[in-house]
């Protein structure tokens, strides 16, 4: 079993269509616990900067362009074996992939609009945390 945290954020697609409140229900029914979470919206710049890993990528300029079309709302959240078991969760990156009942194949619209992020790693997952919540309060 890996660490206790993992990051996410819900996208502008999912904010946009009012998914919000299923989708944090799904996330508190799964066990998980919310320590930091807020409603904000990343410019252009910043969205490059949270998907630096990707800039040689295809779909980046695409990506970070999405990704600053409207609000989201970034968390942190705690639970055994956090980052595997959210992945579980949501599902595949392609919505077309992902299984039945993830977050994913209920809300995402595309691979690219896919409604939610989570991280990979634990090391990715405080790193994307402290992106967003750094000196900021948790619960
Ligand atoms: P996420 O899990 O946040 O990590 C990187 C994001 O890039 C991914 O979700 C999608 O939103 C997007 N992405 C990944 N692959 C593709 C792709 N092939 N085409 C467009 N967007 C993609």
């Amino acid at each position: 079993m890996s660490g206790k945290f993992t990051f996410t954020m819900i996208k502008p697609d999912a904010v946009n269509a009012g998914n919000a409140g299923a989708i944090i229900k799904m996330i508190q029914e799964a066990g998980f616990r919310i320590v930091a979470m807020k409603k904000t919206k990343l410019t252009q710049e910043r969205a490059g900067e949270f998907y630096a890993v990707h800039s040689e990528r295809p779909f980046y300029n695409d990506l970070c362009a999405y990704m600053s079309s409207g609000a989201i709302i970034p968390m942190i959240l705690e639970k055994d074996n956090a980052v595997e078991d959210f992945r579980t969760l949501i599902g595949a990156t392609d919505p077309t992939k992902a299984a039945v009942g993830t977050i994913r194949n209920l809300f995402a619209k595309s691979i690219e609009a896919n409604a939610i992020h989570g991280s990979d790693s634990d090391e990715n997952a405080q790193i994307e945390g402290n992106f967003f919540f750094a000196g900021t309060e948790r619960f």
